[in-house]
């Protein structure tokens, strides 16, 4: 298969990933891997943002998520997986789309204020606020054309196309406006059934979880809070647990809310249902995750040789660059004489 369209998307390395992450976009990218060029970025760079006063955190994090990417199903093979500082054209990219988003823009990015909220900042530093500029530098240093990324993303996608259309007006067409490509399934609901899954509300069942852990964490999950004994009728459309037959158990899924509306099955052996299904869903990561365990040196040469190829196609990128700019001050030395 011909791969013309490339694809880049990626993470903050801030912990495991969870089946949130799995749901909302990495079984995207490892559906579109076949297809697309595929660059997967783990942003370091980004995730200081947050956590600056804990660099020493990183390295074990990027660890992790290239673990959790490897055990999920990207294929190394198909997909170029590379960590964001380690490619200095990303920062070199920065700076100069710097100069083509105003601070006014930056400020309305509905995804920025709700993270300022979130993190309560009464202040943003010129990093965290200008992050979107860093992200459209990730996107189009390797001249992407689709993103695969979480609804969270969008108004970061937008700030992207937004700058490249701004760049190849003034200078020259050097970058496709890239497109995102949002999840068709809705955002996982974490085990607490109020909000989104995530690390930080402790709601979330990880890709590296072991079955026993599974199983309790599905024990624990909200139900339906009107449904006291067993052969109540239950309301499956707001039960935590129902959510996930939706999207774990399809098959089964039609007749668990007829049984729990009758009344006929109740939540533990529900929840035990969900819980084997989630389990032998993780079970081929699991085997590829301890595959990959047994053999650092392999995921250290798929790193470096992931680098590799991204210092590569930035280098590319940014002659282009340097050239529509006319700052191309290496390939042009005669300037000088002129
Ligand atoms: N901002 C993304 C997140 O928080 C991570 C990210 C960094 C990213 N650079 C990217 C996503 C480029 C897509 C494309 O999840």
């Amino acid at each position: 298969m011909s791969k013309q369209k490339r694809i880049l998307t990626g993470d903050r390395p801030t912990g495991k990933l969870h089946l949130g992450h799995f749901v909302g976009s990495l079984e995207n990218r490892i559906k579109l891997q076949d297809e697309y060029d595929t660059f997967i970025i783990i942003a370091d760079a980004q995730a200081l943002t947050t956590n600056f006063e804990q660099p020493e955190k990183l390295k074990r994090d990027v660890r992790q998520v290239t673990l959790d990417y490897l055990a999920a199903g990207i294929d190394p093979e198909k997909a170029t997986i590379f960590v964001q500082s380690l490619v200095p054209q990303i920062a070199e990219l920065t700076i100069f789309y710097s100069m083509l988003v105003t601070v006014n823009q930056l400020e309305k990015n509905p995804t920025i204020k709700s993270e300022a909220e979130q993190y309560d900042y009464q202040e943003m530093t010129y990093g965290f606020l200008g992050y979107p500029v860093s992200q459209a530098a990730d996107i189009t240093f390797c001249r992407a054309h689709l993103v695969p990324v979480g609804e969270d993303q969008l108004p970061h996608i937008e700030q992207t196309r937004r700058i490249v259309r701004k760049f190849n007006n003034l200078y020259g067409e050097v970058f496709p406006v890239p497109e995102a490509k949002i999840s068709d399934v809705p955002r996982l609901v974490g085990l607490d059934g109020k909000s989104k899954m995530s690390k930080s509300l402790n709601n979330a069942i990880y890709l590296a979880d072991d079955e026993e852990a599974v199983r309790q964490k599905i024990n624990k999950a909200v139900t339906d809070p009107q449904r006291i004994r067993k052969d109540d009728p239950g309301n499956p459309e707001v039960c935590t647990v129902y959510d996930y037959h939706k999207v774990f158990n399809p098959e089964e899924e039609a007749e668990i809310a007829e049984q729990c509306r009758q009344g006929t099955i109740g939540c533990v052996e529900c929840k035990g249902i969900l819980a084997e299904r989630i389990n032998s869903f993780l079970e081929p990561m699991r085997e590829r995750r301890s595959y990959y365990q047994e053999r650092p040196e392999l995921i250290k040469e798929i790193l470096i040789s992931g680098v590799e190829r991204a210092r590569q196609e930035g280098e590319e990128t940014l002659n282009r660059v340097r050239e529509v700019m006319k700052i191309d001050y290496d390939a042009d030395q005669d300037f000088l004489a002129r």
